[in-house]
Order: structure tokens, then sequence, then C-alpha cells
């Protein structure tokens, strides 16, 4: 992931735009910044270092443009470590081309072997860097070429990226969506035309944002803008373009929009289940499954929303790998479990962060009784990944609320992927059933996307019923077990009210005495159809004891209060069931006027 943000202008480039647009697209990425533009001959300069922008901006200026055009970047370290080789803009072997990408470029490996052998040498590590060497073979041929080269290149290319460019001696950007958001902003009666990764970034700089079609190329200039589709290589007038009014408040604006990073966030969880597909690597998550499928015994260790995702993980080893695994919070793995380990004992760590202390305490101490660890995080160059034997880079673009959403379903989406991809050696999965697999995920975000407005809307007006209460239940069963618990944490977190989370036939087994007139008791119906007898009792009993029954159901049927969600195979279930969930305590914790990016007390990740 990265934001991009550019500027075209008939003098020079306004002082101080280019750091607030890019400031402004931070929560897409903060481990590298840079930008490139023409001097007054035309000549390419390119300024970028790693880290974060507000850091990098010391060294380098950021402010005063001397050009009057500059494409700039803000990067997600996903493929490569965020060192100043992988940081955007990536250049050309003639250094005559600038590129800053987004997202992830499945099969890029195919083209670069292809341009390599033709003799062009790579840089850095990052997938982007190809189309830089892409461009630089139509200039070669006249910078009239670019265009009809972009077009032919992402036709090959598969992923969800969006990359733009700058060429020497060109005022132009070309740039390429294929599943990434590209923007452009125009002022009327302005100077500038502007390019950038969302809309609100474009706020007081432009009035309109030209919103380009996923799979097409264009051909952005001061005067002219080209837009043409990848497929048919026809041109599309601006008049078929979605146009839309740039009116963001303020404080949205870094938000991409929303009021709180944890609504955006979850919003973004159909983009992250589809960058999470794109962004694990086939040879490494063969090179895992392999590890794994050779272990003599298996351990996931985690924390908080990532141990949920872990309980999760060991319903998919069960079922599609035929694999026992042992889950266990790695705050409690070195008095408990560290005896078991040995040579042939396989650690899988999971932090989002990637740096939290009690994982990375673990990790160590099981690679001194000679382990061998996978870790699964979100952060590349995370201390995790640095432990790490094997790593899978769960993609999902930074997540800055600190009641985690979207990575937890992207974790879910690479355990999916690894227990699939492990069922493929076992015996327990076919090729196809895996393909399948990852298809059924990727129809799923796409089913979510247009779903997730009306989830929202019926958590919101739920919330309104739980006001009030302190005190609830979040009761789960088999591979939704594990949600429950997740729920439960969610609203301990952003709705700040005590929330259990309990197994489906143990509620009648003590815990059912606290069920009285409007006691809220939320109920995830079991998926696996031999359950669903236990749900009718205890639905039936909840209600007797005319507590405050909310069902959330995947058949469109349930008890109580029902919230439908979108039906899946047993595996997807959670990744489904868990997002009303995450927007009800989110909903509630807004009833409530909490903090919900920063809940009192909490930290994102506990580091010491
Ligand atoms: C902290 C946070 C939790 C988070 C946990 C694990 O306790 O408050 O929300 O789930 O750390 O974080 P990690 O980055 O390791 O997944």
């Amino acid at each position: 992931m990265g934001g991009i943000f550019g500027i075209i202008c008939r003098g020079t480039v306004p002082k101080g735009a280019l750091l607030e647009g890019l400031k402004r697209l931070l929560y897409r990425g903060y481990d590298g910044a840079g930008y490139a533009y023409l001097d007054k001959d035309g000549k390419l300069i390119i300024k970028k270092a790693p880290g974060h922008l507000e850091e990098v901006a010391k060294k380098i200026d950021f402010i005063n443009i001397p050009s009057d055009i500059v494409l700039g970047h803000t990067r997600y370290a996903s493929r490569g470590w965020p060192v100043i080789e992988n940081t955007h803009p990536l250049s050309d072997c003639k250094n005559k081309v600038a590129v800053v990408g987004d997202g992830f470029i499945e099969n890029y490996e195919e083209v670069k072997k292809e341009l390599s052998m033709r003799g062009h040498v790579f840089t850095s590590r990052t997938d982007m860097e190809i189309y830089a060497h892409i461009i630089e073979e139509a200039i070669d041929q006249g910078a009239e070429n670019v265009t009809t080269q972009l077009i032919k290149y992402s036709r090959m290319l598969n992923g969800a990226f969006a990359i733009a460019s700058l060429v020497s001696g060109v005022k132009k950007l070309y740039v390429v969506h294929k599943g990434q958001p590209l923007v452009i902003g125009l002022k009327q009666g302005g100077d500038c035309v502007y390019l950038s990764s969302d809309i609100p970034s474009l706020y007081g700089f432009a009035d309109e944002a030209i919103v380009l079609n996923e799979n097409s190329v264009a051909e952005i200039g001061l005067e002219e803008i080209k837009v043409y589709d990848i497929a048919s290589g026809q041109q599309i007038p601006l008049t078929q373009l979605l146009r839309k009014r740039v009116k963001y408040p303020v404080e949205v604006v870094g938000k991409a929009g929303y009021p709180h990073y944890m609504l955006k966030e979850i919003m973004e969880i159909p983009d992250a289940i589809i960058r999470t597909t794109y962004s694990i690597m086939e040879k490494y998550l063969r090179l895992a499954s392999m590890i794994i499928y050779g272990a003599r015994n298996v351990y996931i260790i985690a924390n908080g929303t990532s141990l949920h995702a872990g309980y999760v993980a060991s319903y998919y080893f069960a079922e599609m790998a035929g694999l026992n695994v042992n889950v266990v919070s790695s705050a409690e793995f070195p008095y408990y479990a560290l005896e078991n380990v040995s040579t042939g004992t396989v650690l899988i760590a999971i932090s989002q962060s990637g740096e939290t202390s009690d994982v990375i305490n673990s990790v160590k101490l099981a690679k001194q009784r000679g382990a061998v660890i996978i870790g699964v995080t979100n952060v590349v160059g995370s201390r995790l990944t640095l432990e790490s034997n094997v790593y899978l880079p769960i993609g999902a673009g930074p997540e800055i609320a600190v009641p985690a959403t979207k990575t937890f379903v992207s974790t879910l989406v690479a355990m999916a992927m690894l227990s699939g991809y492990t069922g493929l050696y076992s015996g327990n999965m076919s090729r196809n059933e895996y393909e399948e697999l990852v298809k059924n995920i990727r129809n799923h975000a796409e089913i979510l996307r247009r779903e997730l407005p009306r989830y929202s809307e019926r958590a919101k007006l739920l919330s309104e019923k739980l006001y009030g209460w302190k005190d609830l239940y979040v009761v789960g069963s088999g591979i939704n077990y594990p949600i429950a618990l997740e729920a439960a944490l969610k609203l301990k977190e952003a709705s700040i009210i005590h929330s259990e989370g309990v197994q489906l036939g143990e509620l009648r087994h003590g815990p059912m005495v606290l069920v009285k007139k409007n006691y809220p008791v939320i109920v995830i119906k079991p998926v696996e159809e031999q359950a669903v007898e236990l749900y009718n009792k205890v639905a039936k009993e909840i209600i007797s004891r005319q507590g405050l029954l909310i069902t959330v159901s995947q058949d469109g049927q349930g008890y109580g209060e029902v919230i439908n969600v979108i039906s899946t195979p047993r595996v997807l279930s959670p990744m489904t069931t868990i997002i009303p969930l995450q927007l009800l305590a989110y909903h509630l914790g807004v009833r409530y006027g909490h903090p919900i990016d920063t809940p009192p007390g909490l930290a994102k990740a506990i580091t010491t």
C-alpha cells in the first residue's frame, strides 16, 4: 500500500502543498517518503528516504519544490524491506522514469525476468519497479509510446494496484489503476491539477475529483487528461467518469472522509481481504506449509485480537490440513508450553504490529530451543519479521485505530491460505479446492463491499437498544466461538463496557443466571448444522427470561433481533460474522462519546 500525491501547475508548485497532501495520506503507509520532479531543463530529480514522512521531511525539503510538476509518495512496506532502495519513487536504468505505486502486482516476477533478460538492472526488491523499466522501453522509442506500452503490460499484469509515473522532459503524469484508487483533482480557475489516492486529501486544493475507473490508464497533463480502458484500449470520454465534489471537514481529512479510523478501517475490510490474497506470495506460502507439514508439533502464539485469529486458525488447520495445532497466548507461552519446544517444533507467531514484546520474547525463547518461526504480520521490517525464519505479510495496510478490525480479518485470510496450502501436502486438499478457497475469499470480499453500508446501519440501530447496559454476553459456537471472544474484546475496547464471550453450550451452565429482562445476549448462530438445535434451545431460554436476544445469522433465520450476514462456506464464516459486531462496538462507543480510536489506557501494541 502507499499514498500517491502528484501536482502539475502553470507556475511553480505551491509551497507546502506536496507535504500537506502526503501528510493526509499517511494512513496509507509511513515506512518511507519521497518525490520526483523535473528541473528547469526537464531533467528528472528524485529525493527519498526510508522512515516516517515527518522524519524524512526534516532531512529532505518537501516544502519548496523548484518545479511545476511533482509526484510524491508515502510508503507502506509490503514487498521489500523499508530501506532506501525500496522507497518510492523507483527508477529505471537511465534515471529517466520515476514510478510510485500502491498495492500488489501478483505476477510481476515473470515480467521482471523478461526485462532482466533484455538487460534491465533492478535495484529494488519491490514489484512496482518493473513499471519503471516498462516505461523506459517505451520512451526509447519516443514518449508518445508510453500510454500504449502501459496498456499492453497492464493487460498482462494481475493484482490490486495503482501506479503513477513521471518521465524526464514530459510535463505529464502517466497512471495505471488496476484495483487501487486514484483520483484527479481540479479547481475552477485554478492553476494546478492534482493526482491523489483519495478524495479527502484534495480538500482545499481542488473542488472536484474525477474518479478513475478500475482497469484504466491515464495521461494527465495540465491542459488535457486522456483516459483509456485497459481491456479494449479505447479512450474513455471524461464525461463518462464519476465526478465528486471535494467537501470534507478538515477533521476527517486524513481519515479518508470517515469520522474515526476504526470505522474507516472496517469499511476497508473488503480491500484488505483482496490485498491479503495478493500480498502473500506463493513461494513463501509453499515454504511455510512445507515446514508446518514436516513439524513434530505446531504452536500458534499471539495476544489479544491476534490470539483470537489464532484460535480460528486452529479450526482451519484441523479442517483443511487434518492437523492439530496448539494455540497459546504468548504472554503464557514461556511458562506453560516452552518445555515442549525442541528441534522439530514450529511456532506460528501472529502479531499485527510485529512488535508485541510477549510475542517477540516467546519467539526468542523458542528459537533458542531449536524451533522454526513462521511470522504472520502486517508490518514488514517489524521485529517479528526480523526474528522469523519465514514471514507472511498480510498486507492489510496500516491500521491506526487501537481496536484492530481489518487486520483481524486479513489475518484470518492469511491463516486460511496457510492451512489450505498445508492441506495440499497432507492430502486433505486438492489444488482445485485450494484455488476454489482463494476464489471464494475474493468473491466474499466483493459481496461484502456491497453489504457493508447495510451492516453499519443495522449495527447503529441496534446500538440504541444496547445503550445503557454496561454488561452483556456474546455467544458463539464451533468455528465462531473465537468470534464471540473477539466481539467481546471489541465491545470492551471501543464501547468500554464489560462483555464476555461464552460458548453456546456453556451459557446454560451458569452464565444464564445473569440474564433478566432486556439483558443483552448476542448469539452468533452456529454454521455447523448439528449445533442449530442447541441454538434453538438456548435462544428460547433467553427469550423466556425476557433477555434482549440479538442473533447474527448466515441463513436469514434466527430468534430475537436478527442481523443477517452473507451466507458463506464454513471456513469463511468468521470473516463475515465478526464485521457487524465490530460495527456494533463502534456505534455503541460513538453513542457513549468514547475516544474510539484511542481507548484510554490502551496501546495499539504493548512493546515493553
Ligand atoms: C495490545 C492491543 C490489542 C492487540 C494486542 C496484540 O494488547 O491493545 O488490541 O490485539 O496488543 O497486538 P499485535 O500487534 O501483536 O497483534
